[in-house]
């Protein structure tokens, strides 16, 4: 195949970059020095090599991006040359990451979040104070960035810098002095100890911790820790019991997926350990991006082996020897922490080739993601494994059937994964008494805006959500609650007369709301609640992928809307824009591809029928 590459060649810091990533270019063909002698062999076995490597086209971007700080055309088509991806493939999948940026920018570059929880404590005074010291957003070394999944410490930034060894830097909280004299110096703060992520789990009573007990309190990056504390017991003891007998404990348990889909985990194996097909793939979705959420961070920097040994039993038990790790590409320290878990797990032989001398393979491999909401959603994140643009798939066929690379594919989030061994310790039926009968087990929420101690509180399933807030200490300074928003920009927003439902799958349901992943923003009465709608409908609009029209158009045409009725300047009356709000959102619901586009319109929607007064006391005509 003509690859067609034409235009600038690759620096050497760029070939070693991606050589660092693949090794050596072998021949001419694939980018390195020409021998006329062993070309015309080694280009035809090189050729074909390179295609099966097709998939880490993303890898390779992020490699070169961490080493110089954007991809030029030069390292492009270098990465062309060694994968046999056309340059034209190869720019869409580019150009579809935020992460990337394929024209010249500083080697440091501070990404701020300007989301919903980090604007109402400051984000946005922040971001408007920097483009007044440092120039427009994107313009140079910072930029405003959708919700960095550090939502209890508002208001965040992360500060990634290009080297050698990349490194990622979390800023929360963080101030407008902080980032400019960080980059006037280039001094930034080194990795906190660990101990310092108590502060993310405030105390919540005589509450027992089954899935936070390990974190700030044993050292992550100790296996011998892990160990002590009764890691890998459970491990051994799904050995012992068998595929049959460890889906026999999941489906016992009726644990349900805590990503947001709420699936019952157990069915769900049981179908990808039955598929003829092979070989099986495992998933682990730590592509935690949905505004507000932060408990899979919290759980991979804190617990990154708990994660692991949740992620063997479950691929053992399915049928799997493979297992991806998709990480959200914005969390480098829990990117660092599972890297490092990763070598000792299989050093210790608890991953790789017969594990503890079963006879059983399985192992795992981090992929970062690049900064693509929609990458949540398990089909788009299937295509980014295989390094194509994040689109979700047309389902079915379901990822059981035919997930990533085309194979049965069990994907479950990191919560999900780290229940696994709690309910071998406990046993699928007593874990199942924990909580309600259609709710059970332990569930993480992650509190942040408006109340007095945020960050992630366990409980087992069943306080109301004014419990809930109550935990967290209530709104501070005496204020009162305007809005809570439930389940992330894809929930819904409840107003103070709803406080007494109760946290359960099937009590937000009933309620209509949503549980989604755990998410409860709080918004006290000072907030212009038409502005926090009108970032949610930015957000989507940034984030579909465009696949599917009437998510795209639709997108675009909420967001237009709410600046007009933010503006004062609507087309025709506000009732009329109102009824169009909700004819766009009726489409989108019916007519695209995926989740993203299904709800994009629930949270908006949901505040102009719960809350009173949007946008009519801001005088209509
Ligand atoms: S609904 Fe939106 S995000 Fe989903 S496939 Fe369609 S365009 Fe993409
Ligand atoms: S980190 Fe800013 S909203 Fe989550």
């Amino acid at each position: 195949m003509d690859l067609h590459i034409h235009g600038d060649t690759a620096s050497p810091q760029e070939r070693e970059a991606v050589d660092g990533l693949l090794g050596p270019a072998p021949s001419a063909w694939m980018g390195g020095l020409r021998n006329l002698n062993e070309e015309g062999r080694i280009a035809l076995v090189g050729g074909q090599e390179s295609r099966t490597q097709r998939h880490r086209l993303i890898e390779a971007f992020h490699a070169v991006q961490g080493r110089i700080g954007w991809v030029s055309e030069g390292a492009l088509n270098y990465i062309c040359q060694r994968l046999s991806v056309p340059p034209a493939e190869a720019y869409g999948v580019a150009t579809f990451y935020h992460l990337f940026s394929l024209s010249p920018r500083p080697s440091t570059v501070v990404h701020v979040c300007d989301d919903i929880a980090c604007r109402i404590k400051g984000g946005e005074n922040l971001c408007q104070d920097l483009e007044k010291t440092l120039g427009p957003s994107g313009s140079g070394s910072w930029q405003r960035s959708p919700c960095l999944g550090l939502c209890e410490r508002a208001p965040a930034a992360l500060t990634l810098q290009a080297a050698t060894t990349p490194r990622g830097i979390t800023l929360a909280p963080t101030s407008g002095e902080e980032i400019t004299q960080g980059l006037k110096q280039n001094a930034w703060p080194v990795d906190e100890p660990f101990q310092n992520l108590s502060r993310s789990i405030p105390p919540s009573g005589s509450r027992e911790l089954r899935l936070l007990k390990r974190i700030g309190k044993i050292d992550p990056e100790s296996i011998e820790a892990y160990i002590l504390s009764g890691g890998y017991a459970r491990l051994k003891q799904a050995l012992a019991l068998g595929s049959e007998g460890v889906i026999r404990e999941v489906l016992d348990s009726k644990l349900m997926g805590r990503g947001g889909a709420a699936f019952p985990t157990g069915r769900k194996w049981e179908a990808v350990a039955k598929a003829p097909a092979k070989p099986h793939y495992l998933v682990c979705n730590a592509d935690e991006s949905e505004p507000g959420t932060f408990k899979d961070r919290l759980l991979m920097e804190g617990d990154p082996f708990a994660v692991l040994e949740g992620m063997t039993i479950a691929g053992l038990a399915t049928g799997c020897e493979k297992g991806f790790l998709y990480l959200r590409g914005e969390y480098p320290l829990a990117g660092k922490r599972l890297a490092l878990a990763l070598d000792l797990a299989r050093f210790a032989g608890f991953l790789g080739e017969n594990i503890l001398e079963s006879g059983l393979n399985f192992d795992i491999e981090i992929r970062r993601g690049a900064g693509a909401y929609i990458c949540g959603e398990e089909t788009a994140l299937f295509n980014s494994i295989e390094g194509k643009r994040g689109e979700p798939r047309n389902k079915p066929p379901f990822p059981v059937q035919e997930g990533v690379f085309g194979k049965p594919t069990v994907i479950n989030n990191v919560e999900t994964l780290v229940n696994i061994p709690l309910i071998l310790k406990e046993g699928g039926k007593a874990y199942a008494q924990l909580g309600t009968e259609s709710s059970t087990g332990p569930k993480l929420f992650c509190l942040s805006g408006h109340v007095a101690r945020p960050g992630v509180y366990e409980t087992t399933f069943g306080p109301t959500l004014r419990q809930m807030i109550e935990i967290a200490g209530g709104v501070p300074e005496g204020r009162k609650i305007q809005a809570i928003l439930l389940g992330g920009a894809a929930g819904v927003f409840v107003g103070p007369d709803q406080l007494d439902i109760p946290l359960t799958f099937e009590g937000t349901r009933a309620a209509n709301a949503t549980l989604g992943s755990g998410v409860i923003i709080i918004f006290d009465d000072r907030v212009d609640m038409t502005d926090i709608l009108t970032r949610i409908a930015e957000f989507f609009r940034a984030e579909s992928c465009g696949q599917c029209v009437p998510c795209r158009v639709g997108t675009v045409r909420q967001e237009e809307l709410f600046h007009r009725l933010r503006s004062q300047q609507p087309l025709v009356s506000r009732e009329e824009e109102l009824n169009l709000l909700k004819e766009i959102g009726q489409v989108m619901r019916d007519a695209s591809i995926c989740g993203l586009g299904q709800t994009a319109s629930s949270a908006v929607e949901s505040a102009l029928k719960n809350l009173k007064g949007l946008f009519a006391e801001r005088g209509q005509p």
